[in-house]
């Protein structure tokens, strides 16, 4: 199967998740619409409902550094059934990414394909917030 390599960065970065307490290490990939890709994992927390998932970590550090649209997501962990984005990621993913295709990967390299818009119908975002 050819690689590709917004999913090798989104697997290379899983190697980073701090989960000491789930264990459950997370990496997201971001491609950008220049094509800059993007990475974060989950940072777990003492306090468990502080923690932060892989694609909320990628989220925040393309916003902080100047990108706000994107058109591919990578989400790789090491499970059989594919690991998708929890409702929280679906939300901010969708204010980001709404036309982005979404790939769920393995270590095995199975690979699914959805879009953003098949994992959050009806999404709520800042056109709802406009008055009439
Ligand atoms: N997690 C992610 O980072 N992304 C997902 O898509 C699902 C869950 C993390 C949060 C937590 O650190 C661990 O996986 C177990 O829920």
């Amino acid at each position: 199967m050819a690689s590709d390599p917004l999913i090798d960065a989104a697997r290379a970065v899983r190697e980073r998740a701090f989960a000491p307490f789930s264990l459950f290490k997370v990496g997201a990939a971001l491609e950008a619409e220049d094509g800059t890709i993007v990475t974060g994992c989950n940072v777990e927390s003492a306090s468990y409902g502080l923690t932060i998932c892989a694609e909320r970590t990628a989220i925040v550090k393309g916003v902080s550094e100047g990108q706000t649209r994107f058109r591919r997501v990578a989400i790789v962990a090491d499970t059989q059934e594919l690991t998708p984005p929890c409702g929280a990621c679906r939300q901010l993913l969708w204010e980001f990414a709404p036309e982005a295709e979404v790939l769920l990967a393995n270590l095995q390299g199975k690979v699914v394909r959805w879009t953003m818009r098949e994992l959050l119908p009806a999404a709520f975002d800042a056109s709802l917030l406009r008055k009439s």
